[in-house]
């Protein structure tokens, strides 16, 4: 039996990526899964891969910038399975230009989309938390902790969300709630793919982030196995842990 038999586990942004690896991940440990996405068909696969692992699924399609979505989102959750063990806070969105070229709209996506949603679900979702005594995993970045050209208003999400980390778990642990943050380095998926506008960009790119890490890329498995360990390990909380294939040691 798997230490997250039966537990029910929201896992937002499983549609690709880290969030889909996440989710695939618990329902092979046996957990039930509630997960979010934008696009149908994605979000789709990536469910038939967590029930072909054994897992009840359900999923939800929604845009997490829309407020209305968030307390929508974490009733829908309560109305499936009844109770809620495991927020994973990952859905994310990335936008690689200089501040210069930054308007409004993006900014407002950016800090909607990876700081707000989390925020916010993380508040809706803290009542069923304390009961089931659950935790909370937000995926942040290393761009939270190390300053990087081109990408200020993404690291500013993540900074704050991982202050938000700090913080909220200090709030939590008297009711045995806790909450930490996973820091990825570079892992290729969807986000970094889209960051993009060329192959020649995105080759240039992929080099530099390469030679930042000398450990090598990270696949999306080896995210989800810290967010499980974070899951497991009872007395961690508020803690940021960067797994980033040696991306800050060599900052
Ligand atoms: N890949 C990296 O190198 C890296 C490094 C550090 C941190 N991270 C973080 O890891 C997390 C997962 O990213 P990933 O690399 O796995 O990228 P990904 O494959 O693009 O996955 C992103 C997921 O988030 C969902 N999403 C994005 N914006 C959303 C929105 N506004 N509303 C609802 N859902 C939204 C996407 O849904 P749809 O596709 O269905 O729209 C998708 O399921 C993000 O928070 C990202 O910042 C990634």
């Amino acid at each position: 039996m798997g230490k997250f038999e039966n537990k029910v586990v929201i896992v937002t942004g499983a549609s690709s990526g880290i969030g889909e690896a996440t989710a695939i991940d618990f329902a092979k440990e046996g957990a039930k899964l509630f997960i979010t996405g934008r696009n149908k068909e994605r979000l789709g696969n990536a469910a038939k891969k967590c029930k072909a692992a054994g897992a009840e699924v359900h999923e939800f399609i929604g845009e997490l910038a829309e407020f209305q979505n968030l307390e929508t989102l974490i009733k829908e959750s309560v109305a499936k399975f009844g109770r809620i063990d495991i927020l994973i806070n990952n859905a994310g969105v990335a936008d690689l230009k200089p501040i210069e070229n930054v308007d409004v709209d993006t900014y407002e996506k950016l800090f909607h989309a990876n700081l707000r949603a989390p925020v916010f679900l993380s508040k809706y979702a803290l009542p069923y938390l304390k009961i089931s005594k659950g935790c909370i995993v937000n995926v942040s970045s290393v761009s939270g902790i190390i300053a990087s050209p081109n990408l200020v208003p993404y690291s500013m999400t993540k900074s704050a969300l991982d202050h938000f980390t700090r913080g909220f778990s200090s709030e939590c642990a008297p009711f045995g709630v806790r909450v930490n943050s996973i820091n990825p380095g570079f892992v290729e998926t969807r986000i970094t793919d889209s960051m993009y506008t060329s192959d020649e960009s995105k080759k240039k790119g992929f080099e530099r982030s390469k030679k930042k890490q000398p450990l090598g890329f990270i696949n999306s498995h080896q995210i989800s196995e810290g967010i499980i360990f974070l899951c497991r390990s009872e007395m961690t909380t508020g803690t940021i842990l960067s797994i980033d294939g040696g991306m800050i040691l060599s900052s």
